[in-house]
């Protein structure tokens, strides 16, 4: 579905990423583990187009799509939910789902609602206003207007008290049961090994480790140099 093969990203003159190569295959939820600073975010708006690397190659479906503008990317089946939670503050939960709905979606408002119970009952409130959990999850609503078959999902449970992350995890797991193709950013690793089906793990730019949740599990290596567990 998507591969991403050998890129090289830079701020200007810093060189951040290093050859970076990963893929999500139909259905998976892929995990892209490291820690502060290790890439994770440069990695995903490479992907978006939003910083485009200057080197390698990314294909989405097997179509390049290597410098598309995001919007571009919503429409062919990407959702991305960036790090920033950024909601439209004068809008209501309602409305914020509404400017991004296409009438060949999918998902429509009161499917997204069956997945996140706790925004419909918040619909009319201005998302301004919302706690830093609620917004997250409205934000990966607003993703799934789009009906996305790849979903970039930036560290959604950084920041957030223990019991909503327990139910943004649930969730992100009924999403893959949905059958949407995840690329999911985490440092906590604990968690993220609640939802993922397989593992990249990134450190100064570099992908430093590839394998399955069991293979990483039993990393006792790969764990404590790049990850701090
Ligand atoms: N706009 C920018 N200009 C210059 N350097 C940047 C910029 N954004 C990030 N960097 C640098 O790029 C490197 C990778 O940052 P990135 O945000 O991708 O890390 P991350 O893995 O997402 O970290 P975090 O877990 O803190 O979100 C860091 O060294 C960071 O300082
Ligand atoms: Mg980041």
């Amino acid at each position: 579905m998507l591969d991403v093969n050998a890129i090289d990203t830079y701020y200007g003159l810093s060189h951040i990423l290093f050859g970076v190569t990963l893929s999500v295959r139909a259905g998976e939820v892929v995990g892209l583990l490291g820690r502060n600073g290790a890439g994770k975010s440069t990695t995903m708006k490479s992907i978006m187009g939003i910083v485009p690397p200057r080197k390698g190659t990314i294909t989405f479906k097997g179509t390049g799509i290597a410098g598309r503008k995001p919007f571009m990317l919503f429409r062919q089946g990407i959702g991305y939910v960036p790090d920033d939670r950024r909601v439209f503050a004068d809008l209501c939960v309602d409305d914020n789902l509404e400017i991004v709905h296409r009438r060949s979606s999918e998902w429509d408002k009161e499917r997204v609602y069956g997945l996140f119970p706790s925004l419909k009952e918040i619909r009319s409130r201005r998302a301004g206003h919302l706690s830093g959990g609620e917004q997250q999850m409205l934000t990966i609503a607003r993703a799934l207007m789009g009906s996305p078959e790849l979903l970039l999902l930036d560290e959604p449970t950084e920041g957030l008290a223990p019991l909503i992350v327990r139910d943004l995890e649930e969730q992100i797991v009924r999403l893959r049961e949905a059958g949407i193709s995840i690329l999911l950013s985490e440092q906590n690793v604990r968690s993220a090994l609640k939802m993922i089906t397989r593992a990249y793990v990134i450190d100064n730019g570099r992908i430093r480790f590839e394998g399955t949740v069991q293979e990483l599990e039993a990393n006792e290596e790969v764990k404590r140099k790049y990850l701090m567990i």
